[in-house]
């Protein structure tokens, strides 16, 4: 039988000290493709050392951009950038590879981008970028499996999104910042990646303006200049922290994080009866009885966020009473579910919403990551569990966690990798 290496973690123990959170995965991956449209090299810091910040990296180089990346600073030099084709095997790899549409409209006029893959947690179409660029003026053909876009001159118009995508409005962005004439983003997504996406393209001699609200102007520009940038740090990696503590009861201080950010998160566990205290850039989090169960509605910034929905179920799991967690934004979400439903948990699902009935305590199973913050999810509710949890598929947290296991092990956590015996094919093809 063959071996796969999974994570171990023995549950029980209580996070306790103090962890500071990385640059932001969802903000770093469009500030790389960003950096094309410059017409000089740029340094990029904070960067969170995980998969899709490397898969970036490999996307640029192989369309010929020079591209050097080590602890966490990343200078990119576009001028030897001739192609415009991404190779299907790495646009595949994540969602973010979309916003190379943009950026290489913006700097080449032409676009060859095989469809996005990302987290299976919904149909996620691309529809609403498409629609933004043929706004500005692009040819779009998004037949078959590759999106091939074309423009002689992009040119600045007003483009009213039907519903608010956070990558739509990214890529919509980068496009307008080279574009001849002004571009208004109408229905714009106000997350905070969405103001560190704008901030860099301005560092870089843009005119970007109403960043964080729901209209977006874009003057464009003739050429942008190379700059120095610092990404923020990464608001889910936080909340997730955040999560871990409380679910552990434990007493955790975050530092590097932007509490602002965390509005909605650190409602929730206050009304679960945690104890949260803000700083400038630290959050802290203690938890000693038991949580109330809560109900939680997923909203675009500043609502509640979908990628704490995840880690936020496993939580509630053993909360006094019954949550109902509903899923506003991806309607296929709740994956992760029954994984949590072999560790003892007493849920089910009604359309996009989850009921979670508390139970007394949670123990330890052989569960399997289905997607990104699944794995979170997964990952909190093993340090709950009483017992041994065994993790499949834990490269979905190396997508988008710098080094997790890491920092939970030095808040006391019992995590370590292990080589087990594959189980039966038939255990994974049932589960899907
Ligand atoms: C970004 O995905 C994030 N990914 C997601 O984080 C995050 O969950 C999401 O924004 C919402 O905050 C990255 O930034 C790389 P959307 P994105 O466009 O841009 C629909 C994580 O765990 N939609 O705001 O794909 C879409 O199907 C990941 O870090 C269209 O219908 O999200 C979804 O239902 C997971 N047509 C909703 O809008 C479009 O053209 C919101 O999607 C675009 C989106």
């Amino acid at each position: 039988m063959p071996m796969v290496e999974k994570m171990q973690v023995i549950g029980g123990t209580r996070l306790e000290g103090v962890v500071s959170v990385s640059g932001g995965k969802n903000t770093a991956v469009a500030i790389i493709p960003a950096a094309l449209l410059c017409d000089e090299p740029c340094t990029i810091d904070n960067l969170p050392d995980i998969d899709d910040v490397h898969a970036l990296a490999e996307i640029l180089r192989h369309l010929g951009a020079g591209v050097v990346y080590e602890q966490g600073v990343m200078r990119i030099d576009p001028r030897g950038v001739g192609g415009h084709a991404v190779p299907f095997h790495l646009a595949q790899r994540m969602r973010a590879s979309s916003y190379l549409i943009g950026a290489l409209l913006g700097r080449v006029g032409r676009a060859e981008v095989p469809f996005p893959g990302g987290c299976v947690i919904g149909a996620r179409p691309i529809d609403q970028h498409i629609k933004g660029m043929r706004a500005l003026g692009a040819t779009v053909d998004s037949r078959g499996d590759t999106v091939r876009a074309r423009a002689d001159a992009l040119k600045g118009s007003d483009v009213f999104l039907d519903m608010v995508t956070v990558g739509g409005t990214i890529n919509i962005m980068l496009a307008a910042a080279r574009a001849v004439g002004n571009t208004v983003i109408y229905n714009a997504a106000k997350e905070p990646h969405i103001v560190d996406v704008a901030n860099f393209l301005n560092s870089m001699g843009a005119h970007v303006k109403g960043a964080g609200t729901d209209v977006i102007r874009i003057r464009g520009v003739q050429r942008l200049w190379g700059c120095s940038y610092t990404v923020i740090p990464d608001q889910i990696e936080t909340g997730t922290l955040m999560i871990a503590a409380a679910a552990t009861h434990g007493d955790v201080t975050v530092t590097g994080c932007i509490p602002t950010h965390m509005d909605s998160l650190a409602a929730k566990l206050l009304e679960m009866g945690a104890r949260i205290d803000a700083g400038d850039d630290a959050i802290r989090v203690r938890s000693y009885g038991a949580h109330r169960a809560i109900n939680i509605k997923t909203q675009v910034y500043p609502g509640f966020p979908t990628d704490l929905q995840q880690p936020m179920t496993a939580l509630l799991c053993t909360a006094k009473g019954s949550s109902m967690v509903t899923e506003n934004i991806f309607e296929n979400r709740f994956r992760h579910l029954s994984e949590l439903q072999r560790m003892g948990a007493n849920v089910r699902v009604m359309d996009r919403t989850a009921i979670i009935d508390g139970v007394e305590g949670l123990f330890g199973a052989s569960v399997y990551i289905t997607d990104l913050r699944a794995g979170a999810a997964l990952v909190i509710g093993a340090l709950m569990a009483e017992g041994v949890t065994e993790i499949a598929n834990t490269h979905y947290i190396e997508r988008g966690y710098e080094h997790l296991e890491r920092k939970l092990c030095e808040l006391g956590a019992n995590i370590r990798r292990v080589q087990v015996e594959e189980s039966s094919p038939l255990t994974e093809l049932v589960r899907g």
